[in-house]
């Protein structure tokens, strides 16, 4: 089932990114067409902080160079070269509470 993570599915709006730790890692959910994805917090390039950035189609946009990352897999766009996959973690949401699969 996952871990329990200090926030609930109604602490989300869609295509709005937040931060999120546990057990001392960083990591940004997104609810993206219903359905919450997190990836790891740093970007892959120079550690720019992901949930500040943004939602473009299906991709989060890094704020700081623009390295853009599938929101359902954690892929870079392979036209923003300067990244790398980053990891995508499953969530599984019961009665509105969120669980992460580490
Ligand atoms: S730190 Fe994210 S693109 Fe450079």
């Amino acid at each position: 089932m996952g871990e329990k993570l200090n926030i609930k599915i109604n602490d989300l709006r869609e295509n709005e990114p937040i931060l999120v730790e546990h057990k001392e890692k960083k990591f940004v959910l997104i609810l993206h067409n219903g359905k919450v994805n997190a990836l790891n917090e740093e970007c892959t390039h120079e550690k720019g902080p992901l949930e500040q950035g943004y939602i473009d189609g299906d991709e989060l946009i890094c704020p700081w160079h623009s390295g853009a990352f599938n929101v359902e897999t954690g892929k870079a766009n392979e036209n923003t070269t300067w990244v790398t996959d980053t990891k995508h973690y499953s969530i599984k949401e019961i009665d509105g509470e969120l669980y992460i699969e580490l």
